[in-house]
C-alpha cells in the first residue's frame, strides 16, 4: 500500500469529523499540510522537462484560469462527456440512493456541483440526514462547490476536505458507511500504474458494504473522441496552452504562446487520447525559481495530458481485483459513457 501521510492521526480525524457532524455546520478540514503550489509546480515542470521523453503533470492544468476553461469545455457541443454523464446521473440517482442506503457521500474532486446535485437531491428525498464530503486539492474549488451546494440543498451537512486523495483516504473509514463518488472520467488521467496504486489505496480504506460510484468515458469512434478534444471554438486549445501561460506567470518561463499549438490525437494501442503541445519554433523554457532552462526544438511535442477510454467489461474486471464488485452498470442510449455502482466486499483470502 502506498504511504498516506504520517501526520494523519485517525483518532484525531475521527474526533474532528464527529464534531463537525454534531454541530451541523459546514466546515472545511485540512487533510495534511500542502506544499506551496508554485514550488511544487516548478519542481514538477523541471522533472518533466529533464527526462528524455518530455511529459508534464496534467494536474497543474487546473489553476483558477484552467478550471474556468475546463468548465467552458464542458459546455462545448463536441465535448459530450459531462452532459452525457449528467443525463445518466439524473435518470438513475433515485435508484442509486435506494441501493446504497443512507451513507456519507464522499466525492473525489468536488467538480462542478451540477452533476452531484442530482444525487444529493435523490438522497435528500429518501433520507432526512445527508452528509456530503467533497475532497479537493483546490481550496477555491471546494469553497465554490460548497457554497453552491449549501444554497441548493438546505439542510445538507457539508464537510469539505482540503487535501490530496491519498491524504484524505483515512477519512473514508471514519465516514463509513460511505459512497465514494469519482465522476467525470478523471480516472482516465491516470496511467495504468497510477490507477493500480489508486485503487489499492482507496480499497484499503473502504469497509465491506461501502460503495463506489465511478464515471468512465467509453471507447468509441476515434473521430468522435478526437473532436471532443479539438472543439471548433478552440476552448480546449486555450485550456492546454494555459499550462504554458501559467509557466510564464508563475515560473517566469518567458514563452511566446503564439508559437505553441494544441494537438489531441487518439492512440488506439494505448486506448487513450493524448494531448500534446507542439513547439512551432525553437524556444527556451526558463524555470526561474529553480534557475534552470530547457531548450525545446522546433517541431517538438510535449505530452500534457492523457485521457484513457474504457470498456465496461474491462473496468469491472479490473476493479473486482481490488474487492470492488459491480452492483449496477448504467449507460446512455448511445453507450458513450458508463456509470458503475460497485460494492466493497471482503477480499477473498489468497
Ligand atoms: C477532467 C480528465 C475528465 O480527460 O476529458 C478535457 C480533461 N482535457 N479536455 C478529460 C480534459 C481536455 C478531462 N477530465
Amino acid at each position: 500500500m502506498p504511504p498516506t501521510t504520517a501526520c494523519l492521526d485517525k483518532k484525531v480525524l475521527k474526533a474532528f469529523f464527529n464534531t463537525a457532524l454534531a454541530d451541523r455546520q459546514n466546515v472545511v478540514l485540512q487533510a495534511a499540510a500542502l506544499d506551496d503550489p508554485r514550488e511544487e509546480f516548478a519542481r514538477s515542470v523541471v522533472e518533466g522537462l529533464a527526462s528524455s521523453s518530455r511529459e508534464l503533470e496534467c494536474r497543474f492544468l487546473y489553476d483558477a484560469r484552467g478550471s474556468a476553461l475546463y468548465e467552458k469545455i464542458c459546455s462545448q457541443p463536441e465535448y459530450y462527456l459531462t452532459r452525457t454523464e449528467e443525463s445518466i446521473l439524473k435518470k438513475w440517482a433515485a435508484d442509486i440512493s435506494g441501493l446504497t442506503g443512507l451513507c456519507t457521500l464522499i466525492e473525489l474532486g468536488s467538480g462542478s456541483s451540477v452533476k452531484t446535485s442530482h444525487l444529493l437531491s435523490a438522497y435528500q428525498t429518501r433520507y432526512d440526514k445527508v452528509c456530503y464530503t467533497p475532497i479537493d486539492i483546490s481550496r477555491s474549488a471546494l469553497n465554490d462547490a460548497g457554497r453552491a451546494i449549501a444554497k441548493q440543498h438546505p439542510g445538507i451537512q457539508i464537510v469539505g476536505i482540503h487535501g490530496t486523495y491519498g491524504d484524505s483516504f483515512p477519512l473514508i473509514q471514519c465516514a463509513s458507511p460511505a459512497l465514494v463518488i469519482f465522476l467525470g472520467s478523471t480516472l482516465g488521467n491516470f496511467s495504468p500504474a497510477e490507477e493500480e496504486l489508486f485503487w489499492t489505496d482507496l480499497s484499503a480504506h473502504m469497509r465491506p458494504g461501502d460503495y463506489l460510484l465511478l464515471g468512465v468515458d467509453l471507447l468509441k469512434d476515434p473521430g468522435l473522441l478526437e473532436a471532443a478534444y479539438n472543439d471548433a471554438a478552440g476552448v480546449t486549445a486555450r485550456f492546454t496552452l494555459n499550462y504554458f501561460a501559467r509557466m510564464n506567470r508563475e515560473l517566469g518561463a518567458g514563452l511566446d504562446l503564439d508559437r505553441l499549438s494544441h494537438r489531441a490525437l487518439f492512440n488506439p494501442e494505448k486506448e487513450r487520447v493524448e494531448i500534446f503541445t507542439r513547439f512551432d519554433a525553437a524556444q527556451t523554457i526558463r524555470i526561474k525559481p529553480l534557475h534552470k532552462s530547457y531548450a525545446i526544438a522546433a517541431g517538438e511535442q510535449i505530452l500534457l495530458e492523457i485521457s484513457r477510454k474504457f470498456s465496461l467489461a474491462g473496468v469491472k474486471n479490473s476493479l473486482s481485483g481490488f474487492g470492488l464488485h459491480p452492483v449496477r452498470t448504467y449507460t446512455d442510449d448511445r453507450g458513450w459513457f458508463g456509470l458503475l455502482l460497485l460494492e466493497k466486499r471482503e477480499e477473498a483470502k489468497r
